[in-house]
């Protein structure tokens, strides 16, 4: 172990929470890694610490959710009861659903905008194509910075198959609503009269058999209404994932990757860095999530597995045993001391119980479950160097496997500090 010489640079989360210039953090990465918690944790402590903060969370798990007071899907933010220090925290979750009909309401008047709600074709775009929860989080962003409320937005992401999803969903909602599928509809709109008519006949005898499968009866003059209404707001979807696009680079913007200390989901990180950076937007480091550690990170697992097999073997430990490990001092050589949970060891074998062997059995078996979670924590810091090694300059901050699940403010806070604590020392 020791520290290498490939540490990474260290992510000063509270520098970046204070910073007045931080306006946005976004923590993405892959699924179930921890970003709907290091994004909940962020903003209670960004409260915590004085600042005025809204959190938009995508998929809280649901105790966490009720701990947030956001239980309910009504697509405000809503303020988190408990919060110390001056600041204040609002938590909202997003509803995608909500988000999109939102859209339609400020893009459409009265009648319009209920004859698109209630259409089934919308009812199926608006929940149905790949990346709808992607761009409403970005349009849900938008909104809450164009509010001007808040000090700093913490945004969660959705639990994409793929991190890029995110990304590209602006885009690809934009090349959607570009797309032929939509032009081939609103070709009678624009064009008009006889010739737009039978370009519409065309068109839609072409595609009838999908759009029915999709929606049934009816369908010709839904698709109409829809077609109508949408075609004046086209201009403005496009409009506004440019402009969320270009906030995403602003300066005020900082996005953290976050992943777990495991190959797999590295190479998804370091794959999501280079994506950031060929996208210009501002990485400000990465969040390696449970982690693991020891409270008793000065006994090696091989001297561990040692004294396990020697226990095992005999049940009688000497300094052989000791020095069988790593040639290091035995335990109790005077001049060793770097072992005290050995010394113990050797204290329980030493005292000759009427069941001394299977306290040696269990003591060895205790042993082997260190000697693993050692083993454990080498390969986790052999992975974080191979990232490091290829990205060494992305800041890194580490946060330790809690042992239960994050559910509580409490917990937020546990998060917390741990990601402004960094990489420990001889990491
Ligand atoms: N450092 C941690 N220690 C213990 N549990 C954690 C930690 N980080 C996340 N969890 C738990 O892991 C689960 C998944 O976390 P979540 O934040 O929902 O992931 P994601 O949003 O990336 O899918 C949750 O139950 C959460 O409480
Ligand atoms: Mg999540």
């Amino acid at each position: 172990m020791g520290a290498g010489m490939d540490m990474p640079p260290e992510l000063v989360v509270d520098r970046l929470l204070d910073d007045p210039g931080t306006r946005i953090i976004v923590c993405c990465g892959a699924g179930g890694v921890g970003k709907t918690t290091t994004a909940a944790a962020l903003g209670l402590r960004a409260a915590e610490r004085g600042r005025k903060v809204v959190v938009l969370t995508i998929d809280p798990a649901r105790r966490l959710a009720q701990s947030m007071g956001i239980d309910s899907l009504d697509n405000t933010p809503r303020k988190v009861a408990g919060v110390a220090g001056g600041g204040e925290l609002h938590a909202m979750m997003l509803d995608m659903k909500r988000t999109f009909d939102e859209i339609v309401e400020s893009h459409a008047d009265g009648d319009r905008a209920a004859a698109i709600l209630a259409n089934p074709f919308y009812q199926s775009l608006s929940a149905g194509f790949a990346g709808t929860q992607e761009y409403m989080a970005m349009e849900k962003l938008g909104q809450l910075r164009a509010r001007d409320d808040w000090d700093l937005i913490v945004v969660d992401t959705p639990p994409s198959r793929s991190a890029l999803d995110f990304l590209d969903a602006p885009k690809r909602l934009g090349s959607f609503l570009d797309g032929k599928f939509i032009r081939v509809l609103t070709a009678p709109a624009k064009v008009g009269g006889r010739a737009g008519m039978k370009f519409l006949n065309v068109g839609m005898s072409l595609m009838t058999g999908t759009l029915n499968k999709l929606m049934g009866a009816s369908l010709l003059g839904d698709v109409q209404t829809f077609v109508a209404a949408m075609d004046t707001m086209f201009g403005g979807f496009r409009t506004r994932a440019d402009a969320t696009f270009r906030l995403l680079q602003a300066p005020g913007t900082a996005f953290l990757v976050v992943a777990a200390p495991e190959p797999d989901a590295l190479r998804e990180a370091a794959y999501f860095v280079e994506r950031l950076g060929a996208e210009r937007m501002p990485l400000a480091g990465l969040v390696l999530n449970r982690v693991h550690g020891s409270g008793a990170g000065q006994l090696s697992a091989e001297r561990a597995l040692a004294v396990a097999e020697n226990l095992e073997e005999g049940g009688i430990v000497d300094q052989e045993a000791g020095k069988a490990g790593l040639g290091a001092p035995a335990a109790h050589s005077p001049a060793g001391g770097s072992a005290p949970e050995s010394e113990g060891v050797e204290a329980g074998a030493d005292a000759d119980a009427p069941e001394g062997a299977d306290v040696e059995g269990i003591t060895a078996g205790l042993l082997r479950l260190h000697a693993e979670r050692m083993q454990l924590i080498a390969r986790e810091q052999r992975t974080r160097d191979r990232f490091t090694s290829m990205h060494p300059d992305v800041a890194v901050t580490e946060v330790a496997a809690l042992p239960g699940d994050v559910h509580d403010l409490a917990g937020l806070r546990a998060i917390g500090e741990r990601l402004a604590a960094g990489v420990p020392a001889g990491a």
